[in-house]
């Protein structure tokens, strides 16, 4: 079996969607629903709804895609209403809604907005968006980070967990760990896109905002997601739960992220490139690896990366 659980949450599968991806409406959303994956997380929703950066604003590779969408969505009415609705619909399951204001003032009138309502799933703040102009990658900057979960943690009393981007240096997952350890984080989610690469065809940059700079997913991403992944397990308290995000193409490199010490794993850029399907697919080539080995659930080899 591949189920999980993160805190007291159980899921049937570990994988579900990486925001952005096959999670913009209700047709998406439910599509994901319906497929092998054991829950989804929404678009990252901000209080008005936005259309998001000038197209094209997605592209995929031979080995990724680079994006930079500029957090087109609905608004956050729209995808709290649809959290509340399948609250009743499907009273057994988890559904993660992801969460940005495009400021403090409105990061916090969002989580209490939350706060106050009935949802009773999980939250995902996005420390990480790459791509909105003139806006930097909050979790980059650990003081301002530090200051707003604590602002943050003074009325938020449900379950919560931040999405991050990937650090690259030893001394910045001590000192990002050390930061998130102060916390009751539920989980954090390793990675979002490496941010503002560069991706050219013949002679021309491959989508319009930016001049071309994107937040780049997939094969790229891998080892530095399972880097990030691995670094966090290391540092963080057991309670604080990892998701595994980067790179994840097939069976192998999930069993990869959760050997790091990821719960579950999310997948973005194969999910644009293949559709739901690859949910199915990806899990059964994890299941037929656990068999070989014969590991009977996740927990079996979770976090057990071998050194030399
Ligand atoms: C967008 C991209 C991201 O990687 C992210 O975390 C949030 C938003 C975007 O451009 O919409």
């Amino acid at each position: 079996t591949t189920k999980t659980h993160i805190g007291n949450f159980k899921f049937e599968n570990c994988f579900m969607n990486a925001a952005g991806v096959y999670c913009y409406d209700r047709n998406e959303l439910e599509q994901v629903i319906n497929s092998a994956a054991g829950t989804f997380v929404t678009k990252t929703a901000t209080l008005q709804s936005r259309p998001g950066n000038p197209e094209p604003r997605y592209h995929d590779t031979a080995l990724g895609s680079i994006n930079s969408m500029g957090l087109p969505n609905l608004g956050f009415d729209y995808y709290l209403d649809y959290l509340l609705e399948l609250q009743k619909t499907h009273p057994d399951r988890t559904f993660f809604f992801s969460l940005v204001g495009m400021s403090t003032e409105d990061t916090h009138a969002l989580l209490k907005k939350v706060q106050e309502s009935d949802f009773n799933g999980i939250t995902e703040l996005n420390l990480s968006c790459p791509n909105v102009p003139g806006k930097p990658q909050i979790a980059y900057d650990l003081e301002t980070t530090e200051k707003l979960l604590t602002d943050i943690f003074s009325y938020f009393k449900k379950p919560l967990g931040v999405k991050l981007p990937p650090y690259f240096d030893i001394v910045h997952f001590d000192q990002a760990a050390a930061v998130f350890n102060k916390f009751p984080l539920s989980f954090i989610n390793c990675v979002n896109s490496i941010g503002n690469g560069l991706v050219i065809e013949d002679e021309s940059v491959v989508i319009k905002p930016k001049n071309g700079f994107g937040g780049i997913g997939g094969e790229y991403i891998k080892p530095t997601a399972l880097a990030n992944v691995h670094a966090f397990y290391k540092r963080l308290n057991p309670s604080i739960k990892i998701i595994g995000t980067g790179g994840v193409l097939t069976g192998q490199d999930a069993f990869e992220h959760i050997l790091c010490g990821a719960s579950m794993v999310q997948i973005g850029t194969t999910l644009h490139k293949e559709g739901p399907a690859a949910f199915e697919r990806i899990t059964n080539e994890l299941k037929a690896i656990m068999d070989k080995k014969g590991y009977k659930t996740i927990e079996d080899f979770r976090g057990k990366l071998k050194y030399l």
